[in-house]
């Protein structure tokens, strides 16, 4: 694990609204209606389920290794970071309910929908997203960097959004058991994924303050690492061990996705990848040295086995 993980993973775990109670009921409402100020329950433990499961965190580190590439002090962008984190992990709740992927495991453990039933899940999605913005907004560097903040949480808006992500996943639902098709594929790729993983590399840069030529580089990068991400996660479900990966193999063939690997074969998916990733290394040669960490993340992502 490096630092960055580390910081995020007690970071994430010691959120004071998602705190566990002593003794409470996991699944039904409490008897009494929650205090004020309080998350009730199962919504607290839905939330708190799927963020605590052992994720790469990737998108986190990306962010605070951005911001690090400019500012020695990264804990600073820790909110940040976290929010990127809990609006990744709301989009996967969302992604595998039966009216999405419908999928049975996630991270190793049972999918959100079948510990909590379809409606938590549903809610604890939507409860991670917005106590995304609630963190980025309470953050310190909100007062302390105002425009760099709200530059960069625009950023992460605009990413996550409806020309961003969410128009990346309206697209994979809505063209499963369609002709395999170069544009469609690369534009899936590029906005379910790649504008996740470039978000958090152009806001940490943006908290940072950094100029037009090094945000550009951030954006070549993320559009790399982002576009190579999902083409390996492609690979994966078709090569991959469910150990693991700690989710299904097998079930973007079942389902009819339209995959890299679908629409090229799976040897030339893995030299898009590669190119891909080439890309993203290529871009961090702007900040020399201080670039190495980054660029080796994005190596790795190639190599990965979940
Ligand atoms: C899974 O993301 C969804 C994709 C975009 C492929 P990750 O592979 O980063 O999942 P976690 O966070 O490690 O569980
Ligand atoms: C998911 O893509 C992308 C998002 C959640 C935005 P996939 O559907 O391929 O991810 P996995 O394979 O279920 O993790
Ligand atoms: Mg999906
Ligand atoms: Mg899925
Ligand atoms: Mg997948």
């Amino acid at each position: 694990m490096n630092q960055y993980q580390a910081a995020v993973e007690e970071a994430l775990a010691s959120y004071e609204l998602l705190q566990p109670a002593a003794v409470e009921p996991m699944t039904r409402v409490e008897a009494e209606p929650p205090a004020e100020g309080v998350v009730p329950q199962p919504l607290r433990s839905a939330m708190r389920y799927s963020l605590l499961l052992p994720g790469k965190r990737l998108r986190p580190v990306l962010l605070l290794a951005a911001y690090h590439l400019l500012k020695d002090d990264w804990r600073e962008a820790l909110p940040f970071a976290c929010a990127l984190e809990m609006i990744h992990t709301y989009s996967l709740i969302h992604d595998d309910l039966p009216a999405m992927d419908d999928d049975k495991l996630r991270r190793g453990q049972p999918t959100n929908h079948l510990v909590y039933g379809e409606n938590m899940a549903i809610l604890a999605g939507d409860g991670l997203l917005n106590l995304a913005y609630e963190t980025m907004l309470s953050a310190p560097l909100c007062e302390k960097e105002p425009a760099h903040a709200l530059r960069a949480a625009r950023e992460i808006a605009c990413r996550a959004g409806v020309r961003g992500m969410i128009a990346g996943q309206t697209l994979d639902v809505k063209l499963e058991g369609s002709e395999p098709n170069r544009e469609n594929v690369r534009y899936i790729h590029l906005h379910k994924t790649a504008d996740l993983l470039t978000a958090p590399v152009v806001a940490g840069l943006m908290l940072a303050g950094a100029t037009e030529e090094q945000l550009e580089a951030g954006r070549q990068y993320g559009r790399g690492i982002g576009l190579a991400f999902q083409i390996v996660d492609d690979l994966l479900d078709i090569q991959g061990d469910v150990h693991k990966l700690g989710k299904e193999t097998g079930m973007d063939e079942q389902r009819g996705k339209l995959t890299w690997p679908a629409v090229c074969g799976v040897e030339q998916s893995r030299k898009d990848a590669l190119e891909a990733v080439s890309q993203a290394v290529h871009a961090m040669q702007l900040f020399g040295t201080k670039g190495d960490f980054l660029a080796e993340l994005a190596q790795k992502s190639l190599v990965r086995s979940n």
